[in-house]
């Protein structure tokens, strides 16, 4: 297992304790990571006992139920309770993952720590601010670019060819990876992360693009892709179950492929 930090700052303090009614059978302890920087000096971990017979089987359920039941005030974001949205990324048990598709039997104790994802701003409790992270998504080109210029044109593509996209157009940019990874985690202004990678290999290897070369330059730079130094914490957490560094490796290579001619 990856036991990975808290996001940088004071050590969380000792919080409140909430209890479990007396009586209360199957009780499990999540000791919750609060913070609101707008309010208070430090972050504080919140223990929350609840019994898991009152919900169901996910760890995000637990949080629905804290925060129905227990505490209004809890932080935290969600959205297709599916695997699907991303949104849910958080630290649970010393691992980056999706609360909505992580049991809480899955756990290694009955006291269950969730914090944010490391080494982010932390807007609220578990929500982190994760404005960077889109950006260099963003810097990617995360689309088509095709040198027909009419867009009523089918472009074709071999099974073979798009056999190659398997394990990359699955990402759902949930973040957990980057933010498992120790190069990110001290260059992320410069280093553009697993997520973002894996995304830009996506199109480069996407036989309809035509911008393999320009994508290519573009990751020209010691900071943006070589920060990799193949870690593999990211193929560790990926709760898709993909690869990062792989496609990290297959863009080093095409960079130094006979005939690449670099960008001046
Ligand atoms: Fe999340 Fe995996 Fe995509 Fe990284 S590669 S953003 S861990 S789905
Ligand atoms: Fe980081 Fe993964 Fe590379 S953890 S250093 S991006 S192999
Ligand atoms: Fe959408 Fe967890 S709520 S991935």
């Amino acid at each position: 297992m990856v036991q990975l930090t808290l996001p940088r700052g004071s050590a969380p303090t000792k919080g409140k304790v909430h209890k479990a009614p007396a009586g209360a059978k199957n009780v499990k302890t999540y000791k919750v990571y609060r913070y609101d920087p707008n309010i208070d000096a430090n972050p504080s971990w919140d223990e929350y006992q609840v019994s898991a017979d009152d919900h169901g089987p996910m760890l995000l359920d637990a949080l629905i139920y804290i925060k129905n039941e227990i505490d209004p005030t809890l932080s935290f974001r969600r959205s297709c309770r599916e695997g699907i949205c991303g949104s849910c990324s958080m630290n649970i048990d010393g691992r980056n993952t999706l609360a909505c598709t992580k049991g809480w039997d899955e756990c290694s104790s009955s006291t269950i720590a969730i914090g944010p994802l490391p080494h982010q701003p932390v807007v609220k409790d578990l929500v982190t601010d994760l404005t960077l992270f889109y950006a260099q998504y963003d810097s990617i080109k995360p689309y088509l670019q095709s040198d027909d210029p009419d867009p009523t044109t089918e472009r074709l593509q071999s099974p073979e060819d798009r056999a190659k996209l398997d394990g990359l157009y699955e990402c759902i940019l949930c973040a957990c990876c980057s933010t498992s990874c120790p190069s990110y985690w001290w260059n992320q202004e410069e280093y553009l992360g697993p997520a973002a990678l894996l995304q830009s290999y996506r199109w480069i290897a996407d036989s309809r693009d035509d911008a393999t070369q320009s994508r290519l330059d573009d990751l020209e730079d010691p900071f943006k892709l070589y920060r990799c130094h193949t870690i593999m914490n990211c193929a560790q957490v990926c709760p898709k179950g993909l690869n990062p560094a792989k496609a990290i490796a297959e863009t080093k290579k095409l960079m130094i492929a006979p005939g690449r001619k670099k960008a001046a």
